[in-house]
């Protein structure tokens, strides 16, 4: 069964006090639910953040891993070193990191291989760019980077997947893909799971949407049927607003 799942992803947002300070108030605002919940603060206050949600059901999930057990990767985090934390739950092929950091379509599957390794969870995100949208190119780009990173894992390892479809345009932007477009890409994307593995495989993985979700338009985009939650940005960083998302699911 596919679960329904809220997760902020607060990139390079928030020091220590304020990741507090937001922890604080999310949990004194969160609305009652049956999603997951999961936040992700920079990697310096993975730990407090665990400490502080211990007995929230809030889960503190990380941004990136590297894919090396561990070694000479200067300014790099493992697998281990996450999961020592008691964070078992990553971000993996996130847009910016594809873009400003050179992560590969190799790069990302190795890094998929090894947290699946170590029985973490995997949130695996991929999307276009407006040009490919603009012409018409995208569907053949979210299955090559479908297919890249993800279609040499064996059926089982399809349990500990979680997919988030960014469509690069609407990140940040205000821009978000309509209802309809989500929906049609979401629908798409479980038809090619289907085709490299089952049914039941791409029926039972959840898949969320992110792009400038915001309350005002999270109902509309999760009331379709392929969309089992967001992977939410900016809107994450305000309790009252990222409340209002969960509510929303
Ligand atoms: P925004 O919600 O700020 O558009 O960011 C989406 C995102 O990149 C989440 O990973």
């Amino acid at each position: 069964m596919r679960s329904k799942i809220v997760a902020g992803n607060w990139k390079m947002n928030k020091n220590l006090v304020e990741t507090e300070a937001l922890l604080t108030e999310l949990s004194a605002k969160l609305p009652d639910t049956d999603a997951e919940v999961m936040v992700a603060p920079a990697f310096v206050n993975l730990a407090s953040s665990v400490r502080h949600l211990e007995s929230s059901t809030i889960e503190v999930i990380a941004q990136n891993m590297h894919f090396a057990e561990s070694g000479a990767y200067t300014g790099e985090i493992s697998g281990d070193m996450l999961l020592n934390i008691g964070v078992d739950t990553v971000i993996i092929g996130h847009s910016e990191r594809r873009a400003y950091f050179g992560e590969t379509d190799e790069i990302l599957a190795k890094k998929v291989n090894t947290a699946l390794a170590k029985n973490m969870r995997v949130l695996f995100c991929f999307g276009e760019e407006l040009e490919d949208r603009k012409s018409g190119n995208h569907f053949n780009i979210v299955e090559s980077q479908l297919k890249n990173g993800l279609f040499s894992l064996e059926q089982n390892a399809w349990r500990h997947i979680v997919l988030a479809y960014e469509p690069v345009w609407a990140i940040g932007t205000g821009e978000t893909a309509s209802p309809e477009q989500a929906q049609e890409m979401h629908a798409f994307i479980r038809k090619t799971i289907t085709d490299a593995y089952t049914t039941s495989i791409a029926n039972n993985v959840s898949i969320l949407y992110g792009g400038s979700v915001k309350p005002g338009n999270a109902n509309e985009i999760f009331s379709k049927p392929d969309v089992d939650g967001g992977l939410i940005g900016g809107a994450s960083l305000v309790a009252d607003d990222f409340a209002a998302i969960i509510k929303a699911i």
